[in-house]
């Protein structure tokens, strides 16, 4: 058998003691048991995000979708203004930082009546800003802009601002999130009205549901 070649100096295991292969031997065996759990370890660091990104989707959809979440009292919401919010996304996780922020409108027509607007465009998404003095919300985009109400007033949008739903308790406001408002999710809503905002000069809502079409009154 050929011997294997060797740097000046070494010695082979021929050379060694029998005490001296012994203590190769374990040499070797730890350097290869160490160098098998290095492996292990980088392994296992590099399957945690991977992991993660495979079943945070999971994780994100869990109870807290859909939630209830208090937005404010009723007394921080003056009658006839409408105020800039923002809620921390029920669905939002540690690392999410200031993305896991939602900012809404909120309109206080009158008395125990509200509005609760998502921010964002109907058109394609740009975050619109309330403009009190000439009652419209204008989209910084294409130009969209839309009625207190939230009806599509001009422009690109061919809806009206998405509504979260909303209900009072107690004194509390409070909105449906963790969806986006938007006509699917409403519509995936089963047995809840989607509602169709219509002009401020309208005298009535349009509520569609799954099975029918029906107006009823609204009070601006
Ligand atoms: Fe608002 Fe296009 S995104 S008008």
């Amino acid at each position: 058998m050929s011997e294997l070649l060797k740097y000046p100096g070494e010695s082979s295991n021929n050379d060694l003691t029998p005490d001296g292969k012994a203590a190769a031997h374990t040499r070797r065996v730890f350097l290869f048991k160490l160098a098998v759990g290095l492996n292990v370890l980088v392994g296992a660091v590099l399957a945690v995000p991977l992991v993660g990104y495979i079943i945070s989707p999971s994780l994100k959809k869990g109870s807290r979708t859909g939630a209830w979440i208090k937005i404010g009292d009723v007394n921080e919401f003056p009658a006839g203004e409408t105020r800039l919010v923002s809620f921390r996304s029920p669905v939002a996780v540690f690392d999410d930082g200031q993305t896991g922020d939602i900012p809404c409108w909120v309109r206080h027509i009158s008395g125990r009546k509200f509005q609760v607007f998502a921010i964002n465009c109907a058109h394609l998404g740009c975050p619109v800003r309330w403009f009190a003095q000439a009652k419209l919300f204008l989209c910084p985009c294409h130009g969209g802009a839309y009625y207190e109400d939230g009806a599509r007033a001009a422009g690109p949008p061919e809806r009206g601002l998405f509504l979260y739903k909303h209900r009072l308790v107690g004194d509390s406001l409070v909105i449906h999130a963790g969806d986006m408002p938007t006509l699917a999710t409403q519509a995936s809503c089963k047995g809840d009205p989607l509602v169709q905002i219509q002009p401020a000069n309208a005298a009535s809502v349009t509520v569609t549901t799954a099975n029918a079409t029906e107006s009823t009154s609204w009070q601006a």
